[in-house]
């Protein structure tokens, strides 16, 4: 019969199996953490990642969700600035973008976006070569340049 210690030891190391459903969320803006809140409400994902740049917004805003975890059956919400948590995802929401200044042209967002997602694609597809992307970031126009530049 197994002892005490035995079996916390056996329960530990089956809670660490691979998840079915990972999704991850680049960029925890306003856009980001909607995206969050509505997965974990209707239960989508068993695991949850967010990835930003801006490390304590990105760490308060994980706390906040793992604080409210309690109400939602995703039993793993995690986050990161880099890309290497979001391994094996099955479906990357892009949320991270730039936002328009006063003054500034369409086409000016459009190429800090580009370089944006520069920086973000490919990193995703690094650590996740078979999810399934979806980019909410504006303006649409920034993967035409991506394809064409
Ligand atoms: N498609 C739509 O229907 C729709 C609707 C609303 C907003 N949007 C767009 O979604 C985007 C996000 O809007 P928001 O209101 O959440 O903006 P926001 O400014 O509140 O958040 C953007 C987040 O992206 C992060 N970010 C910036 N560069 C990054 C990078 N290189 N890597 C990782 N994270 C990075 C920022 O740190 C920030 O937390 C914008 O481009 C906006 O125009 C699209």
């Amino acid at each position: 019969m197994a002892t005490v210690k035995e079996q916390l030891i056996e329960n530990l190391a089956a809670e660490d199996k691979d998840s079915q459903c990972k999704i991850t969320i680049v960029g925890v803006g306003a856009v980001g953490m909607a995206c969050a809140i509505s997965i974990l409400l209707k239960n989508l994902a068993d695991e949850l990642v967010l990835v930003d740049v801006m490390s304590d917004k990105l760490k308060g805003e994980t706390m906040d969700l793992q604080h409210g975890s309690l109400f939602f059956s995703t039993s793993k919400i995690t986050s990161g600035k880099d890309y290497s948590v979001s391994a094996n995802s099955k479906i990357v929401i892009v949320t991270a973008g730039a936002r328009q200044q006063e003054g500034e042209s369409r086409l000016s967002l459009v190429q800090r976006n580009v370089n944006i997602m520069k920086s973000i694609v490919p990193a995703i597809v690094h650590h996740s070569p078979d999810c399934k992307m979806l980019i909410v970031s504006n303006p649409g126009e920034c993967f035409l340049f991506l394809f064409f530049f």
